[in-house]
């Protein structure tokens, strides 16, 4: 083992901040995600809406990427990518997807599960131009996951873009939102001694939740 590895393989944590238990957590898992991010929020995490978006390809294989959350309601979870590119594929060969946020500095974790839907054109609409004008040029600029000869190629799509929509780029087919609805959540909390506190969520046949403890 190199000096590097050996020091890593020495670097642990005690997670000693809060607790998370039946009695005060809520009861809908929505509710419990919703103060848990105001909370990331307020305590000025970096980053605080940005989660990983899990696929897997149609052949079985999965694959991870970053994304942010731009909306939550009990619809689901919503978040605007390219349709096109990998991540695009990828669910429109397998609609389940997992998220998972980690805010490290609250010692916790949200997973998410469930199917994902394409969100309505209106919607997406609405978002993009609530963009500022680079970024609504760049999702023109971009053929995202796709290879390219170089940097210069963004740049020139940019400028190409730009003085062909000047201040009013429309929303390129390609891109929009994604919701996910979930059917499992996961709470996690970091504790003492390795024994953290897990809850699982899960939607019943009755439209319920069903909240139980996981051993950590
Ligand atoms: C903090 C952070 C936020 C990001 N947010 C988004 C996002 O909201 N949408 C998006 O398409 N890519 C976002 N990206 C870039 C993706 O992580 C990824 O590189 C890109 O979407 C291509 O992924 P794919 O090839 O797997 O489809 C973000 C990256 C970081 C580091």
């Amino acid at each position: 083992m190199s000096e590097l590895t050996a020091h890593i393989a020495d670097l642990r944590k005690s997670y000693e901040r809060a607790e998370l238990n039946e009695e005060a957590s809520q009861a809908d898992p929505l509710l419990q995600f919703d103060q848990w991010l105001k909370e990331a929020i307020a305590g000025e995490v970096p980053e605080p809406n940005a989660m990983t978006l899990a696929t897997v390809a149609g052949n079985g294989r999965p694959s991870t990427r970053i994304v942010l959350v731009k909306g939550y309601d009990e619809r689901g979870i919503v978040w605007y990518t390219n349709y096109d590119s990998r991540k695009g594929r990828e669910l429109a060969a397998n609609s389940f997807a997992a998220l998972q946020f980690h805010w490290v500095e609250l010692e916790r974790v949200v997973r998410i599960e469930g199917v994902v839907e394409k969100v309505s054109a209106e919607e997406s609409d609405a978002y993009f131009h609530s963009r500022p004008l680079d970024s609504r040029i760049g999702a023109w600029a971009s053929p995202q996951s796709e290879v390219i000869s170089g940097r210069s190629v963004l740049v020139t799509n940019a400028a190409k873009y730009g003085a062909k929509f000047l201040l009013q780029p429309p929303r390129p087919p390609h891109w929009g939102g994604y919701r996910l609805k979930p059917d499992n959540w996961q709470f996690w909390q970091g504790r003492r001694s390795r024994l953290h506190d897990r809850l699982r969520y899960t939607l019943q046949a009755d439209a319920e939740w069903l909240r139980e403890r996981l051993a950590p």
